[in-house]
Order: C-alpha cells, then sequence, then structure tokens
C-alpha cells in the first residue's frame, strides 16, 4: 500500500543496501520479542471497539458545539495531525490545548468557546503530566461553573491508563467516561488507540478507515517489509555522516504530520549519544527559506519526502485571463499538477546538490491512507531504533526537564 523508494546512489549503493538488509532480517523478529508492542495490534483491536468509540463520539457531538481535546506529545500530535490532514466536520469545533504553558493559548480558546457547549477530552497516560493537567484544571472549573458538578463532569471524557496514575484514579472518584491507553503501547505509537479515535470521530473523520488502512498496512508488511528497508537505508545513511533526516511534503495542511513525525523519531531514537536529529520543512513555502540550505547548506542531511496525492473531489486549474501575468504557460494546467511537478523538481535538485532523498508514497490521502502511513512509519521508527541499538519505546531523557521544573516551582513558592 505504501510505496518506499529511494535515490541514495550518491552515498549507499544497491549492493552495500542488500547486503545490509539481509543481515538486518532478524530485527522484524526481534522487535516482536520486545515489551510494549501491543500498538502492533491495536488496528485488528479497535476495530472490536469501534461502537463504544462511535457511541461517545455521537453522545458529545449532541451536547456540545465544541470539543476541547487536552494532551501533549504521543496523547496529542497523532490525533492532531490526522485532524488537520482530513479536516474535522463543521457540525463541531475542536480545540487543542494542555500541550504547552501558555496562558495566552488558553485564554483565546476559553474566549473562542465563549456562550457555546463544550465537553473536555483529556488524555494522559501517566495522568501527572502538567502541561495537561493544568488545562484541564482550567476547563474542568469552567465545566463545573457553567454547568454545576454533575453536569460538567459528564462532559468530561477522560483518555488514560486502564489501572493506575492520577488521572485514571481522579476519573473513577467523579465518575468520568473513561477510555484506555493500553498498557503496551507507549503515548507516540498510541495514535490508533483512544488517544486519537475518540477526538476523532467526534470531529467526523472516518475513524474505521484509519483502522482499516492501518491492518491492510500491516498485512502488506507481513508480505513485503519497506519498513525495514527504509530503517535500513536509514542507518546506512547515519553511518555514512548523515546525521539529520529532513521530512518533507507540498501540503500545507499536513504540517502537523510532521511534528508527529519528528516527536515519534526523536523520542525513540535520540538516546545514549546516539540518533537521527528528525527535523521538516513544509514545502513550497520553505524552498523559499530553508530551502537555500537544503540545496548548498552542509551534505550532513538526507531528505524523506512525502509524497502525498491530491483530494479526488478537488480540481482547480489556472485560469484563461486576459493580459500578460507571466504564468501563459501554466494556463489550464490542475495546481496540483503544478505543485507535483514542483515536488519532482526539488527531489531531482536536492539529489544533484549532494542530498540523499528517500521517498515515501502514500496511496490516497484519506482515512485509509493515513492510517497505513502512520502504521508504516511507527513500524519503520520501531526497527530504525532497534538497527541502531536503542530501545525505541522509552524515553528517560523527558524527565529530566520535569525535575528540574519541580525543584524551581518549589524554590519558587518558598
Ligand atoms: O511518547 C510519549 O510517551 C510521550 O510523548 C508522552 O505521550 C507525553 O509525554 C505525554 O505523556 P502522558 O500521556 O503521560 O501525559
Amino acid at each position: 500500500m505504501i510505496k518506499f523508494e529511494t535515490m541514495t546512489e550518491n552515498v549507499v549503493g544497491g549492493d552495500v543496501f542488500d547486503t545490509r538488509l539481509e543481515k538486518e532480517k532478524s530485527i522484524a523478529s526481534e522487535l516482536q520479542q520486545c515489551k510494549m508492542t501491543e500498538w502492533l495490534d491495536l488496528p485488528e483491536k479497535m476495530l472490536l471497539e469501534l461502537p463504544d468509540l462511535l457511541s461517545s463520539a455521537r453522545e458529545i457531538q449532541k451536547k456540545a458545539d465544541c470539543l476541547v481535546c487536552l494532551g501533549i506529545g504521543g496523547s496529542y500530535l497523532g490525533g492532531r495531525a490526522v485532524f488537520e490532514a482530513l479536516g474535522g466536520s463543521s457540525e463541531i469545533e475542536v480545540f487543542f490545548a494542555g500541550n504547552s504553558f501558555s496562558e495566552v493559548e488558553l485564554n483565546r480558546i476559553l474566549e473562542k468557546i465563549g456562550n457555546r457547549d463544550f465537553a473536555v477530552n483529556v488524555i494522559s497516560k501517566s495522568g501527572t503530566t502538567r502541561e495537561t493537567a493544568l488545562a484541564f484544571r482550567i476547563f474542568k472549573k469552567e465545566l463545573i461553573d457553567k454547568y454545576g458538578k454533575d453536569e460538567g463532569y459528564k462532559r468530561i471524557y477522560a483518555t488514560t491508563d486502564g489501572a493506575k496514575g492520577a488521572l485514571h484514579d481522579e476519573a473513577e472518584q467523579n465518575g468520568y467516561k473513561t477510555f484506555i491507553i493500553p498498557d503496551g503501547a507507549g503515548g507516540r505509537y498510541s495514535v490508533l488507540s483512544a488517544v486519537g479515535l475518540l477526538p476523532l470521530a467526534v470531529a467526523g473523520i472516518d475513524i474505521e478507515g484509519l483502522l482499516k488502512g492501518a491492518l491492510t498496512e500491516k498485512k502488506d508488511l507481513e508480505r513485503d517489509n519497506k519498513a525495514l528497508s527504509y530503517a535500513v537505508v536509514r542507518n546506512l545513511l547515519y553511518e555514512a555522516g548523515y546525521k539529520t533526516e529532513i521530512f518533507a511534503n507540498f501540503e500545507p495542511s499536513w504540517a502537523y504530520f510532521n511534528e508527529w513525525l519528528k516527536q515519534l523519531f526523536g523520542e525513540s531514537e535520540g538516546k545514549e549519544g546516539k540518533g537521527i536529529f528528525p527535523a521538516a520543512v513544509e514545502y513550497s513555502t520553505d524552498l523559499h527559506s530553508l530551502g537555500q540550505y537544503m540545496q548548498e547548506g552542509r551534505r550532513e542531511l538526507f531528505e524523506t519526502f512525502i509524497e502525498i496525492p491530491n483530494l479526488n473531489n478537488i480540481k482547480m486549474t489556472v485560469p484563461a485571463i486576459e493580459g500578460e501575468d507571466g504564468l501563459g504557460d501554466l494556463e489550464g494546467m490542475n495546481i496540483s499538477e503544478i505543485n507535483k511537478i514542483a515536488l519532482e523538481a526539488t527531489e531531482a535538485a536536492h539529489f544533484e546538490g549532494g542530498v540523499p532523498v528517500l521517498r515515501v508514497l502514500l496511496p490516497s490521502w484519506d482515512a485509509k491512507g493515513m492510517g497505513a502511513l502512520i502504521f508504516f512509519f511507527e513500524m519503520s521508527c520501531a526497527l530504525s531504533a532497534l538497527v541502531l541499538g536503542v530501545d525505541p519505546f522509552n524515553q528517560p531523557g523527558v524527565e529530566n526537564y520535569k525535575s528540574k521544573m519541580k525543584d524551581l516551582l518549589q524554590r519558587g513558592s518558598n
């Protein structure tokens, strides 16, 4: 379903790749032995849980004009990426908060909600993440002030651990409707659980399609593991001194998909003094800023293009117009055709400039296509981290700023 192609001859020859791929084949079965791999089974498992998710989504749609979705990192980015790329329904407005300590952001959301009815989906596996917990307190207070405790609590949907944690305990105590984040799926591998699925269903996005796309990709990878090929190429490039991977796409509404990729790879691989640094560009906008660096800057980066087909129902052509505006050569062409040519030109120019180019091609810009892409990247990332020799599923470094912040807050309050 997802296609993977490379233009890396400038650094990694075909024979070097074939030999290494053969050597790393056992990594796929090593993954099966790892803990924290429940995400591998989420597509099948969540298809069985669809009725409950969809009925809660309908309930939220009925009682609210807005949904405030609270979460950060893995409890946020995947859902947001799909939401932005597929677009939500106009029936309900979805806000994302709990992903910063910005008073301005919180205030803006509260102002935008105004007198409208709203519900909250708070998402946190640990239940102790401060950005999310703080925003939750603010919106919980709003709910209580607006609806009273009983009705306010009925408007809270908590997605969290099934057995422990501050949010789990609070939900039990106050009777919030809860959804479980599976124990064996870490935050950044959890988008296909209730973490991503509930808010997406509320937004009117086809979550069944998303899961079916992921399942098809899972089966496809069992036949032909392109995710392993990608993992191996990334590592060969890294070993050859290409330490930065730039994710690129040509669709502005996919900017959050880049953010999800940065988190997935950054948290999975950046440890023990190792790891490819994941960065991202949004073309063609960034061709007029970072494009210069990509073409002629330090030659230590490679570029992974996510190639997205156009949305089927959109056909916009360059109109005929009187007078000369320098666009005569484009007249009658589809805008998406021009976008595609810009992509091909960029890949060729950067390759010529000494940048190894990887291409991940999506079959369709819809829920199925995105589900497949998510599964492909999750699998690639886990395998790539194992090839690199680090644990794809922990994030010990994230704790450091949290404990420093705790110290500073305690000092401040003394
Ligand atoms: O991938 C991860 O594990 C992290 O990015 C977490 O998702 C993030 O730190 C939020 O954690 P929690 O869901 O416990 O609030």
